[in-house]
């Protein structure tokens, strides 16, 4: 049976797609970057108008869609990489070179590689679909894309549960995080980050209307 009739999504079969002026090469160990993903990045570079430098991690990179579209537009920030997946990364650290953009990679769970070093900006499209949801969609997504690049536990919320620990500790005051989530998520992402560390939240909802977006500025 060929590619097409097995329900193989074409980026995988093509093994590659535009995102935000950027060529994002691909392969089954890296997620299809999404649109709602490129409507991150505009809002994301809005919010970076009026900010000058800064260091900003791209967590969950994956193809490094978010972290390399954001250094195209903003050579003047410096932008890293990271995932858990060494080869995710290696798809990551591919498109850097193809697109001539200068970033740093990182390895590893979450924060952690981060060691002492502190960012200024946050942009993260984490795993956040439910285990039962994930059971239910379309076997084109689930037949072909990571479950790692996927799966955000009972919830969907394990990785912001996760963040809103930690993130105070590598955050500079003056910092912005920008989330992807999915459409049933905003209150409690809100929720999770209720610390008044966390002076401004937002929901922002994507092109179709659905809550799509967590920002919040320390
Ligand atoms: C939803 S994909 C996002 C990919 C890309 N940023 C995008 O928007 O298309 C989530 C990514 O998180 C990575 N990931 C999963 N668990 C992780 C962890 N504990 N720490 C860091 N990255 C993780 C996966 O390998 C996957 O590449």
């Amino acid at each position: 049976m060929n590619d097409l009739v097995k329900n193989k999504p074409r980026a995988y079969i093509v093994g590659e797609v535009e995102f935000y002026n950027c060529k994002i090469s691909l392969n089954q160990n890296v997620l299809i970057p999404r649109q709602e993903s490129e409507i991150l990045v505009f809002y994301a570079l809005q919010r970076l108008n009026d900010c000058k430098g800064g260091v900003l991690l791209d967590l969950c990179t994956g193809s490094g869609c978010l972290g390399l579209a954001i250094k195209k537009a903003r050579p003047d920030i410096q932008v890293i990489l990271s995932d858990i997946s060494p080869l995710a990364l290696e798809v990551a650290k591919k498109n850097g070179v193809v697109n001539e953009l200068d970033v740093e990679y990182l390895e590893g769970d979450l924060l952690a590689p981060l060691g002492h070093q502190k960012i200024d900006y946050l942009i993260c499209n984490p795993p956040y679909v439910t285990d039962f949801e994930y059971e239910h969609l379309d076997s084109s997504v689930r037949d072909y894309e990571p479950k790692l690049a996927l799966v955000g536990g009972n919830e969907g919320l394990d990785f912001y549960s996760a963040l809103s620990k930690t993130l105070h500790a590598y955050i500079n005051i003056g910092g912005k995080v920008f989330f992807e989530i999915g459409k049933d998520q905003g209150l409690k992402v809100i929720d999770l980050f209720s610390d008044p560390f966390w002076r401004k939240k937002e929901i922002i909802r994507d092109w179709a209307g659905h809550d799509r977006f967590v920002f919040l500025e320390t």
